[in-house]
């Protein structure tokens, strides 16, 4: 929420309360991919930045694919017009999620090579670049965790300065992830997004 609306809340919550309500309850017939696209689409209508990167996240969060989220912001050009789908596209391509881009956004998941597992030491953390995403890759023994770099609030790409020990600090909103099982562990409530793994021949794969 916006500062203007937190402030709202906290001196007239008795007003505000319905409108909230009313939001809630309007939708609760919808599934939340269709809820969380409808919100991306009033956001783009209203230009609000904030908001449409906040529904953004919620959308990609609930499980809707980038290829949804654009065919409903194409659905919807008899209410935004060209020039809101274009300044909506020019956001997301300023945010650099790695599923939009061309490379990744038709593509099926497949194995990813990333490492040799000896080069990196047991409880020893890399970032890692491999086409279009970057990840965290953390050793723990034998096996190794594979976290996407992007935040899971506002996908804010986390940089490796960012890392101390084995805690993980988004610098955007100060959300903390351990390392070890991608948990946020102080301000947020959502997960590092973690991928699949294996490793063959000595080499670390993951797959997306
Ligand atoms: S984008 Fe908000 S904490 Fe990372």
């Amino acid at each position: 929420m916006s500062d203007a609306l937190n402030y709202l809340v906290e001196v007239r919550g008795d007003a505000l309360g319905h409108y909230f309500k009313f939001l809630k309850d309007s939708g609760k017939h919808l599934d939340p991919k269709t809820r969380d696209l409808i919100s991306v689409i009033t956001k783009v209508h209203a230009q609000t930045e904030n908001g449409f990167k906040q529904y953004l996240t919620r959308a990609l969060r609930d499980g809707c694919t980038p290829l949804e989220i654009i065919d409903a912001l194409l659905m919807a050009f008899p209410a935004l017009g060209l020039a809101k789908i274009v300044w909506a596209t020019d956001i997301l391509l300023e945010m650099g999620i790695p599923e939009f881009s061309p490379e990744l956004i038709a593509a099926q998941p497949q194995w990813r090579d990333l490492m040799a597992v000896a080069d990196l030491a047991d409880g020893e953390v890399r970032r890692v670049d491999c086409g279009a995403r970057s990840v965290f890759v953390y050793r723990e023994g034998e096996s190794c965790k594979v976290y996407d770099s992007h935040c899971p609030h506002q996908v804010t790409n986390i940089p490796h300065l960012a890392l101390e020990g084995l805690t993980l600090t988004c610098p955007k909103h100060q959300w903390k992830f351990d390392i070890r099982t991608g948990d946020c562990i102080e301000k947020g409530k959502h997960p590092l997004k973690a991928f699949e793994t294996k490793i063959e021949d000595g080499r670390l794969f993951a797959r997306w």
